[in-house]
């Protein structure tokens, strides 16, 4: 009675059980957070209890209290995972405190589970949303690549999702129970980028107080995936490639061989044929990247994905930052079409976080997605067409299609040529009697 008024002193609810009996239906019914129990009891005993509460669930706490002198039932009772124990008579301060302690305790693990659970959701296969043809057809070739060891290059604008690929890859493929390290090679400077992929020893430089190990090292049995490569330096370049090829390295100041299992999976923005071409990156280290390329194409080629990827992320905030489920307006739909996505998927995720957050209702419109006009996609073809003559064969369009880019074009070297007939020939690459001709024919004076 003292105990249950100290306790419920503390703000909790407190139900009695008179025996084991009555804790197990008590255990069932109300589910405490915590349960405390004599070891002798008036019709079974504590230890059932114990096992009851553990059966329900292993992580419920259980602090039991004993006779003193009877130090060894509470041994036996911790050993079948009784939190702890106190000695009669208990010390209600003392209790409070054990249970104060075994309540926060709870609280964290049950905190841990869910973070470890939602960790869990992210690591587990990231998930690439899309329709588009050419997005289907580049999840298809990683699929295909997963399932070797083959070197996969990642081409893709940023923001398109490299990254995304290059982590699904790794979960989809037999090295997923491994590491996945990444390293962007262009975020580094040049004179750390070295001991970052491979490591170091003691003392290899002056502030080298231990050894520390490299990305290749950590990414043993797994995946090293190597962002920016077109940015690695020549010299990296060169042991980047032997690391490749012998599947070992050294550390900065070791002369000792280490060899490594890893899959290399590595990304660029940019063309790194043409940084082949300007000997800015090895064309041998090229060819032994590029066993499986896989080109991610830039969003404002996947119209067809802008708003499947929009609601996508919509409904991703709101639920984040615990809010109604929003909707996007038909206007805020046409905005995104019309916009040219310059950074991609990211540059779209992170647009519809701020709508998400700008928005008082739950609906989005267009002036929550604050997107500059000048990235709106070139009001091209459409109109340039729609002006232009399709009726007749296939000849009389061509010539059509000619007589107009001939006039306009001498339309621009004249005024190019500042009037001068002469000059303008000169840039047309004609003669100056046959412009005369065109100038008139076309009734340009
Ligand atoms: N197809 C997609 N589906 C879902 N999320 C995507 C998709 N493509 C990119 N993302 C997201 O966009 C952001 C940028 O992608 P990331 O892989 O970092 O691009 P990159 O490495 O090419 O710059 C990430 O948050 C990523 O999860
Ligand atoms: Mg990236």
């Amino acid at each position: 009675m003292m105990l249950r008024l100290a306790i419920e002193g503390q703000g909790h609810a407190v139900v009695e059980a008179r025996n084991q009996r009555e804790a197990a239906q008590a255990l069932q019914q109300d589910r405490p957070a915590l349960v405390l129990t004599d070891l002798r009891l008036p019709e079974g005993d504590g230890f059932g209890v114990l096992r009851a509460a553990k059966e329900l669930d292993p992580e419920l706490p259980v602090i039991v209290m004993t006779a003193y002198g009877s130090i060894q039932d509470a041994v036996a009772a911790m050993k079948e995972g009784a939190l702890d124990f106190l000695a009669k008579p208990v010390d209600p301060d003392h209790l409070l405190l054990m249970v104060d302690r075994a309540l926060a305790q709870r609280r964290l693990l049950t905190e841990y589970i869910l973070l470890k659970e939602e960790l869990g959701a992210r690591r587990g296969a990231p998930q690439i949303i899309g329709d588009a043809p050419s997005l289907k057809q580049a999840i298809l070739a990683l699929q295909r690549a997963s399932g070797s060891d083959a070197t996969v290059l990642l081409e893709g604008e940023s923001g398109t999702g490299k990254e995304l690929f290059a982590r699904a890859l790794h979960t989809l493929s037999p090295r997923s129970e491994g590491p996945f390290v990444a390293i962007n090679c262009a975020a580094i400077p040049d004179n750390l980028l070295e001991t970052e992929l491979f490591g170091h020893e003691k003392g290899a430089f002056t502030g080298a107080v231990a050894r520390k190990p490299g990305k290749f090292e950590l990414a043993h049995r797994g995946t090293l995936f190597l962002d920016e490569i077109g940015d690695l330096p020549l010299a990296l370049q060169a042991k980047i490639l032997r690391a490749l090829e012998e599947r070992r390295f050294e550390r900065v100041g070791g002369t000792q061989s280490l060899h490594v299992d890893v899959r290399i999976v590595a990304a660029t923005n940019k063309a790194l044929r043409a940084g082949v071409a300007s000997k800015q990156f090895r064309e041998d280290l090229y060819f032994r990247l590029s066993v499986f390329p896989i080109a991610i194409p830039p969003l404002r080629d996947r119209q067809v994905d802008i708003p499947i990827l929009a609601r996508h992320f919509v409904e991703r905030f709101c639920r984040e930052l615990k809010k109604k489920a929003a909707m996007l307006a038909p206007s805020a739909i046409e905005e995104i079409q019309k916009y040219s996505w310059p950074g991609n998927v990211r540059e779209l995720q992170n647009c519809m976080e701020r709508a998400v957050i700008l928005s008082e209702s739950d609906t989005i419109h267009a002036r929550h997605l604050n997107l500059s006009l000048h990235a709106l996609m070139p009001a091209e073809a459409p109109n340039t067409w729609a002006a232009f003559d399709f009726s007749g064969t296939l000849a009389d369009v061509t010539r059509r299609a000619q007589t107009e880019v001939e006039k306009k074009k001498i339309e621009l070297a004249l005024k190019e040529a500042g009037g001068n007939e002469g000059r303008a020939a000169d840039l047309l690459g004609i003669g100056y009697k046959p412009l005369l001709v065109k100038i008139k024919e076309y009734g340009l004076r």
